[in-house]
């Protein structure tokens, strides 16, 4: 079997496999990097970005077949073939008809290389993606039959090229890549498509974690955002940290079928300040605060539904002002630094981005901003992203020194969760030099 230096899995209590290191580990160090088994780039992000090496550049070439398909240049698609082919002959056949999920496109292409797959790959040195948790037999109805759906649209798209495994084995499938599943991102966080690193797939989570993963193009990397010891295990953050303990609880448990046990969980010690409330010359009952709670859940919700309306047929003008109604009704009960509050500021900054509206942008990201900085630890990919959305913005209307100082903030980020020598820093630098 191979092996990864430093790095071996052994059984954590009540956490099924895991990995430790057996050696010391420094702050902005790489453990280790896993090449994506399988992967897909976003339908949203075809034409920015390479589908082979995930490089976002301008004036890539189209697949001459299907035209939906772009690369740097003809060795990337050259080396895509073998993985693209399948979707270029069915969305050739399907035209403007084809429309499987993302879920749906990776997992046609993780069968097809199970299919062709003749040795263990990089991506399996410690776990192969066989093997990789499943948690089947705990799936409620629901669940099913969202899987169900999955693996309807499987056979609507994808029958005619691929020959499928038996049913149970497809449950199997994709419930394993719901489970190990990554989505991949940009530096700004903005969603860029999915992939399987089997490997990684044995981190452990923890909401205080350790290590943190990044991409460099379709490799994952996972270094270390606190000092680790000898023996001691490895955790990466499953979900977004910025929420209180009962809905991380919940997303932990719907998504991923345990109740985590790391020291945030157990102490709650941010819970009142991510939940702070306004003070008012009359304090605020408890049923109010809780029935406010209720509503902006639902909220983030059905606003989180509503903004797969903006990638389409948008009415984005329309969404900010839903944005802000909402965030006029949280504000009377909760402060300005509640989570709720900032996550719809977020939500807002995104749509005056979309509509260009840079000056609204800039106003909530900077609120947002001095939250993220007080709520996530110091290394954290969500503060780095705000840096720099905030820093090119400020660049982008004429206040130069403001912006270069917040995209040096961005640089002392990066530079340790992606790396001294990551493309993204060397682009920033230019950035701040000026010499772009
Ligand atoms: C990506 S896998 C991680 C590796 C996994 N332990 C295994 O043996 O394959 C995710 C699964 O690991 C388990 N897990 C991860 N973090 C955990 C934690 N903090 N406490 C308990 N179980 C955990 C859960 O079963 C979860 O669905
Ligand atoms: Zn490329
Ligand atoms: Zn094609
Ligand atoms: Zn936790």
């Amino acid at each position: 079997m191979m092996k990864l230096e430093g790095i071996e899995q052994f059984d954590s209590p009540g956490k099924g496999r895991g990995l430790r290191v057996n050696r010391a580990y420094g702050v902005g160090e790489l453990l280790f990097s896993c090449p994506a088994y399988s992967y897909v780039l976003s339908v949203s992000e075809r034409g920015f970005i390479c589908e082979q090496c995930f490089t976002r550049k301008k004036g890539l070439a189209k697949c001459g077949k299907c035209k939906k398909a772009f690369y740097c240049n003809a060795k990337c698609q050259k080396k895509d073939w073998p993985v693209h082919k399948l979707e270029c002959h069915t969305m050739c056949a399907f035209g403007e008809k084809w429309c499987p999920s993302e879920t749906v496109r990776l997992v046609a292409r993780i069968i097809a290389r199970l299919r062709d797959q003749k040795a263990r790959s990089q991506s399996e040195k410690l776990l192969l993606l066989k093997d990789m948790e499943a948690h089947t037999e705990e799936m409620d109805n629901e669940k099913r039959e969202r899987t169900k759906a999955d693996i309807a649209g499987l056979h609507q798209f994808y029958s005619k090229y691929l020959d499928f495994p038996e049913h149970q084995a497809l449950l199997t499938l994709f419930s394993q890549v719901h489970c190990n599943g990554f989505t991949l991102e940009d530096e700004e966080l903005s969603h860029v498509g999915l992939a399987v690193f089997p490997d990684i797939a044995l981190t452990n989570h923890s909401c205080c974690p350790n290590v943190i993963v990044t991409y460099r193009g379709i490799n994952a990397e996972v270094r270390a955002v606190q000092d680790i010891s000898p023996g001691q295990e490895i955790y990466i953050s499953y979900i977004d940290m910025l929420y209180p303990t009962e809905d991380r609880i919940e997303r932990l448990r719907d998504a991923y079928y345990f109740s985590c046990d790391c020291k945030e969980c157990t102490t709650k010690s941010m819970d009142v300040m991510k939940m702070k409330v306004r003070r008012l010359s009359e304090e605020i009952s408890q049923k109010d605060i809780s029935d406010m709670v209720r509503y902006a859940r639902n909220a983030i919700e059905e606003f989180r539904r509503g903004l797969w309306i903006l990638d389409s047929d948008s009415c984005p003008s329309e969404l900010l002002e839903m944005c802000e109604l909402i965030i006029d009704k949280m504000g009377s009960v909760f402060d300005d630094s509640n989570v709720y509050m900032l996550h719809m500021m977020y939500q807002a900054m995104g749509v005056c981005l979309f509509t260009e509206n840079y000056d609204g942008a800039v106003r909530y990201g900077e609120k947002v901003l001095k939250q993220y900085i007080v709520l996530y630890p110091a290394y954290s990919l969500n503060i780095a992203s705000m840096y720099l959305k905030l820093g090119r913005l400020s660049i982008a209307l004429d206040r130069k020194p403001i912006g270069i100082s917040t995209l040096k903030k961005a640089l002392a980020i990066m530079e340790v969760v992606h790396g001294k020598d990551h493309m993204y820093v060397a682009e920033l630098k230019r950035e701040i030099s000026g010499d772009e």
